[in-house]
């Protein structure tokens, strides 16, 4: 949204000719303040209607990949000295509350046209805009129960959109601490533990949960707050504690702790089972050291994993979607293929 959809289109069909079918977007709707006013906006613009001004962005640039250009409108005939086919490029004449974009779009069609889409924000709105729209979904919930939870009412609202539920695939940020004994592991998570700065993890989610850090304390209470920041994240802290009264402070422990598996390879294996079982499909692995986390990670874990059947040893060649869902472009009922064969002026 802070780009303007017709630019970022033409951006994005750039980036997935040039990488032959590889680019993912993350559709988010931010939660900062000054974000908001980097742009030009007095303040933070409403939560929801954040995924409303989202909801007719997405159109826009479904017009623009998938309706603008006909799949014959490229000729690129030497013998007849035609690039293509000029009335297969379409004007989209998008007129919206937010938008006003004529089109056509600037660039022939890409190997995926519209790019993998993921999305990450679980509050009631973003898992109904999710349900629309993803083809994968980032999350960082504290538990597996909690991930359970999302997943369910994400494909709940699915049905209402025809949607199938393998249609969505879900990715749960996780952090590991790897040692080959008990001791190593304890060890490691202490040096871990010394080394980070709570205050600053807690200043740094706590932008996008739009709480002001400067006139309280980090054991004041957050669970009567409200805001128009990130609300599935303030949901997950709470959630992490269920016990007693969620703090300030526990804002640091989300992002610190609670994502974080420690163990041996084969007891992280089991643990990442687990997650496997409730429906997560795949991780993010979030580093504390670069490139040492990922390092770390693919030496020790990842031949468990493989040994497992947890992950796989062979890559697929193609597009990133063919990859991940078996197809190059999006299929219906997916909203984007509604707009293919639309326009004709
Ligand atoms: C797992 C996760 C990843 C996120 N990644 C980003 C990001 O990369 N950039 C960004 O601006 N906001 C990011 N956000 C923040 C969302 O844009 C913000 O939370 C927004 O309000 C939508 O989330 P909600 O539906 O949970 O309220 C992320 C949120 C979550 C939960």
């Amino acid at each position: 949204m802070q780009e303007h959809p017709f630019q970022f289109a033409r951006k994005i069909s750039t980036l997935d000719h040039a990488s032959r079918g590889r680019i993912a977007w993350n559709i988010v709707t931010n939660g900062l303040p000054n974000g908001a006013r980097n742009f030009g906006l007095p303040s933070l613009t409403p939560h929801d209607e954040r995924y409303r001004w989202a909801e007719e962005y997405m159109k826009v640039v479904y017009k623009l990949w998938e309706g603008s250009w006909d799949d014959d409108a490229l000729l690129q005939n030497r013998a007849s000295g035609r690039h293509g086919d000029s009335t297969k490029v379409h004007r989209i004449n998008h007129v919206g509350e937010y938008y006003q974009v004529e089109g056509p779009h600037l660039c022939a069609p890409s190997p995926q046209r519209t790019p993998l889409l993921f999305q990450a924000g679980s509050s009631r709105t973003g898992m109904r805009f999710a349900a629309r729209h993803a083809e994968a979904q980032f999350l960082i919930t504290p538990t597996p129960a909690i991930a359970q939870g999302v997943i369910q009412q994400t494909r709940t609202l699915m049905q209402e959109y025809g949607r199938a539920p393998e249609d969505i695939k879900f990715f749960q940020g996780l952090s590991f601490v790897i040692g080959s004994t008990e001791e190593e592991v304890a060890r490691k998570n202490r040096a871990l533990d010394e080394a980070l700065d709570y205050e600053a993890m807690i200043a740094h989610l706590g932008g996008i949960m739009d709480i002001d850090l400067d006139h309280g304390s980090l054991d004041d209470s957050i669970s009567a707050l409200q805001t128009e920041g990130a609300q599935s994240l303030l949901d997950w802290v709470r959630a992490a504690v269920p016990e007693r009264e969620p703090t300030v402070g526990d804002i640091g422990v989300l992002a610190g702790r609670a994502s974080r598996i420690s163990g041996t390879p084969e007891q992280i294996a089991d643990r990442l089972a687990v997650w496997q079982a409730i429906g997560i499909d795949g991780i993010n692995v979030v580093n504390a050291t670069i490139p040492g986390s990922y390092r770390e990670f693919i030496a020790h874990v990842m031949p468990v994993l493989q040994a497992r059947g947890l992950a796989r040893r062979d890559f697929t060649s193609g597009t990133l979607r063919q990859r991940l869902c078996g197809r190059d472009r999006l299929a219906p009922p997916h909203p984007a293929a509604r707009y293919r064969g639309m326009f004709h002026s």
